[in-house]
C-alpha cells in the first residue's frame, strides 16, 4: 500500500475548504493592502537559494530539496518565497514601475525537516514582500498586514520584534559576542557556527547554549545612530497602531538576508513549533541577485500551523447546505435538468446517480448535509407544484415549479 510521503500531507475536503477559506481571506486583505499576486515556479536554479537564503543557514545546508534534471540542471523546490520574488521583481525588471511595489503569495515550500507536530516537509506560506522603501512605516505596515490577519481570524498571536543592525552594526557586535562566548560549553553545532555564523548561535534551542547567552552582549546594545533610529521610529509606530509587542534581542531569524528589522509572531499553543510566521527587512538582497540597490522588507506565515489552532473566524458549525434533488422515473430527466438550472443559478445541487429508491435518496440528502430535499416526480410536474423539505427542522412547504429556481437561490442566500 502506498502512503504519502514522510512529512506531507492530504487535505481532504473539509480540511481543503479551510485552507481555501485562510487562502480567500490572505488574497482579500493582501488586497485592501494594496498587494498584487506574484506566482513563481515551485523549483528554481538551486543557486538562488544559496544565494540568495545563505550557505551556512539550515535551509541551504540541511534542507533543501535538490535534483538534477535530465539536462544536467541543479534544481531545488523552493524552501521559501522570498528569494524567488526578488529573482522574479530583477528577471521582470519590476523596480523600472511605480515604487514601492507590493506583492503577495499563497503557495507550497518544501524543508527536509524532521516531521513533527506542527513542522512538514510540504508547508504552505501566505508571505508578502515590499520593494522600494527604506523607510521604518513600511516595516510597520508589513507588521501590521500580519498582524490583521491573525486578528481577522480570531487567533491569538505573541508579536516579538528585533533589529540586528546593518553590516557595520553587527561588526562590532559579531565581535562582542564571539570574544564573550569562546570557550563556554557550547553544543558542536554552535561552535562551528561561532566561527561561520556567530548570529545563529542565538538561535539555538540547546539548553546549554541558552545558559552560556544568558548574560551575553546583545545586539540591540550594538546599533549605529541610524539604526536605533529606525528601530525606534518602528515601535513607535506599532505603538501608534496599538499593535503590542516585545523587544528580543536574541530573535536573529534563521535566514541571512536581513537587516535591521526581524520579528515573529508566536503562539503558545503549539509547544515548540511557536513561530506562527516571520520576517524582516533585507534591504540588500536585490542588489546581491543581480538587481539594482533597493531596500526591502516582507514577512511569511505559516498556514498549517494557523490551521492547527483551528481559527474561529474558520468555524462553518457544520452547517448543511444545498438542495437534494429527490427524483423519480419517468420524471427524472426532468427533474435533473431542473438541477444544472439550479446550479448555474449558484444552488448547490445534488441527485441520485445510482438510481436509488426515494427512501433511499431522502437519507442520501441527510448524509450528504443537505440543507433541503425537493421532491420532483410526475405528480409534481404535472401540478406545476413541489413539496420542499427541511432537512433540520423536518418542515415542509409547497414552492411553485416555475419560480422554483429563484426561490431557493433566495432560501440558500445566493442572490
Ligand atoms: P521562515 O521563518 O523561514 O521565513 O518561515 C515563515 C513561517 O513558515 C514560519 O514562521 C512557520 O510558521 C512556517 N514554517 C517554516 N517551516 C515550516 C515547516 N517545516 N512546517 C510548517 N511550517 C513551517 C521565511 O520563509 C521568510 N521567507 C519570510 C520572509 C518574507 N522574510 C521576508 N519576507
Amino acid at each position: 500500500m502506498f502512503r504519502v510521503p514522510r512529512g506531507t500531507r492530504d487535505f481532504l475536503p473539509e480540511q481543503a475548504e479551510r485552507f481555501r477559506s485562510l487562502e480567500n481571506l490572505a488574497a482579500d486583505l493582501a488586497r485592501r493592502y494594496g498587494y498584487g499576486e506574484l506566482r513563481t515556479p515551485i523549483f528554481e536554479y538551486t543557486e538562488l537559494f544559496e544565494r540568495g537564503v545563505g550557505e551556512s543557514t539550515d535551509i541551504v545546508e540541511k534542507e533543501m530539496y535538490t535534483f538534477t534534471d535530465r539536462g544536467e540542471r541543479s534544481l531545488t523546490l523552493r524552501p521559501e518565497g522570498t528569494a524567488p520574488v526578488v529573482r522574479a521583481f530583477v528577471e521582470h525588471k519590476l523596480y523600472t514601475g511605480p515604487m514601492p511595489a507590493k506583492y503577495y503569495y499563497f503557495g507550497p515550500m518544501f524543508r527536509y525537516e524532521k516531521p513533527q507536530a506542527g513542522r512538514f516537509r510540504q508547508l504552505w506560506q501566505f508571505g508578502v514582500e515590499l520593494f522600494g522603501a527604506p523607510g521604518p512605516r513600511a516595516d510597520v505596515e508589513v507588521i501590521a498586514l500580519g498582524w490583521h490577519y491573525f486578528r481577522e481570524l480570531g487567533v491569538e498571536s505573541r508579536l516579538v520584534l528585533n533589529s540586528i543592525g546593518c553590516v557595520q552594526c553587527r561588526i562590532g557586535y559579531k565581535e562582542a559576542l564571539v570574544s564573550f562566548l569562546t570557550g563556554r560549553d557550547m553544543c558542536r553545532d554552535c561552535c562551528s557556527r561561532l566561527e561561520r555564523n556567530p548570529l545563529r548561535v542565538l538561535d539555538c534551542k540547546n539548553d546549554g547554549c541558552r545558559a552560556a547567552l544568558e548574560s551575553a552582549p546583545v545586539i540591540t546594545d550594538y546599533l549605529c545612530p541610524p539604526c536605533r533610529e529606525h528601530f525606534d521610529q518602528v515601535k513607535a509606530g506599532l505603538a501608534g497602531l496599538n499593535i503590542p509587542f516585545t523587544v528580543d534581542p536574541l530573535l536573529v531569524r534563521g535566514l541571512d538576508y536581513y537587516n535591521r528589522t526581524t520579528f515573529e509572531y508566536k503562539t503558545d499553543a503549539l509547544g515548540s513549533q511557536d513561530a506562527l510566521g516571520g520576517g524582516g527587512r533585507y534591504d540588500g538582497l536585490v542588489e546581491l541577485l543581480g538587481g539594482p540597490g533597493t531596500p526591502a522588507v516582507g514577512l511569511a506565515l505559516g498556514i498549517d500551523r494557523i490551521e492547527m489552532l483551528n481559527p474561529p473566524a474558520l468555524d462553518t458549525g457544520g452547517g448543511r447546505r444545498g438542495v437534494w434533488l429527490v427524483t423519480m422515473e419517468p420524471a427524472a430527466a426532468e427533474a435533473i435538468a431542473l438541477a444544472h438550472e439550479l446550479r448555474r443559478k449558484g444552488v448547490p445541487v445534488q441527485y441520485d446517480l445510482l438510481a436509488r429508491g426515494v427512501k433511499a435518496q431522502f437519507k442520501q440528502a441527510d448524509r450528504h448535509r443537505c440543507r433541503w430535499a425537493l421532491v420532483i416526480g410526475p405528480d409534481e410536474l404535472e401540478s406545476g407544484r413541489a413539496v420542499l423539505r427541511d432537512m433540520e427542522s423536518g418542515d415542509q412547504q409547497q414552492l411553485n415549479l416555475a419560480t422554483v429556481a429563484d426561490e431557493l437561490a433566495a432560501l440558500e442566500g445566493v442572490k
